[in-house]
């Protein structure tokens, strides 16, 4: 008997597009074809991820019209309850608002300077306020060329994911994004067959950190250069459990590519 497939994720991250007035109005655009989308499978799930100054707008788009299985979730935040942080958000005003944040993309790591250190305490962070981290792990280019995939991943993998407590349901909550940077905006998406097998390393090294069963009920995403075009071979690999897209989550091509996953997985 096959195991029964995973429900799985299909995350929008909007990264520094659509303020609140923007968001709310795509949000009205895409909502009544999504709506239906996620209501028709059980086995779907649609994360939005908007900047956090437009949480609360497209909060109150998705209320008034509640479907089940479409959620809200953010691109960041702080570790730290509340303090004197300018500039960041607490996890507990994400949790007001969301179910979801994305954690350590990898722009996140080049840009604002975030090491596997610090993404783990905003990973432990979020578990322990309730909230779902989606965490991203992905080799660049030039590692990537060298062949040293596995033991980029494997890092980041052991000390982005550390220390989730055993008792509970934490390790399984985790979701984890593989994202090769030299894929991300690029147009030039990983094969499916190399994304795949560097997922099963991933699923592998959480594995020997918190056990077959946690490992085998995590979800983990393919993300980069992500479309209505290729979402379907993605999907119909058994090891790939959803998309982390962005460019195509910022156009009506987002429905499409939840439309298409539905089929795949139905
Ligand atoms: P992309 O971005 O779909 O535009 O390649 C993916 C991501 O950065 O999450």
């Amino acid at each position: 008997m096959t195991t029964p497939r995973r429900t799985a994720i299909i995350a929008g991250n909007w990264k520094m597009h659509y303020g609140p007035k923007e968001a709310a109005s795509f949000t009205w655009e895409i909502l009544p074809e999504l709506g239906k989308l996620v209501r028709s499978s059980p086995h779907i799930l649609s994360i939005l991820c908007p900047p956090s100054i437009s949480l609360t707008a497209v909060r109150e788009v998705l209320d008034a019209d509640p479907s089940p299985r479409l959620e809200l979730g953010a691109q960041n935040m702080h570790f730290e309850d509340k303090g004197a942080f300018t500039g960041e958000i607490a996890p507990l005003m994400v949790r007001e608002l969301c179910s979801t944040v994305i954690l350590g993309h990898s722009e996140r790591r080049a840009y604002f300077h975030e090491s596997d250190e610090l993404v783990n305490k905003k990973m432990l962070a979020a578990l322990y306020h309730g909230l779902r981290p989606i965490v991203c792990v992905g080799e660049n280019e030039q590692q990537h060329e060298t062949g040293e995939t596995e033991q980029v991943i494997r890092r980041q993998v052991h000390l982005s994911l550390a220390n989730i407590t055993a008792s509970g349901n934490q390790a399984r909550r985790v979701v984890i994004a593989y994202e090769p940077i030299w894929a991300i905006g690029t147009g030039k998406a990983a094969t499916v067959e190399g994304a795949g097998s560097v997922i099963a390393f991933i699923r592998q090294q959480y594995s020997t950190m918190y056990g077959e069963e946690a490992a085998s009920a995590i979800r983990i995403l393919y993300g980069g250069s992500v479309t209505s075009a290729n979402i379907a071979e993605f999907m119909a690999h058994p090891d790939i459990d959803g998309a982390l897209v962005g460019g195509a989550s910022l156009k009506p091509d987002f429905v499409e590519i939840v439309r298409k996953t539905i089929e795949v997985i139905l």
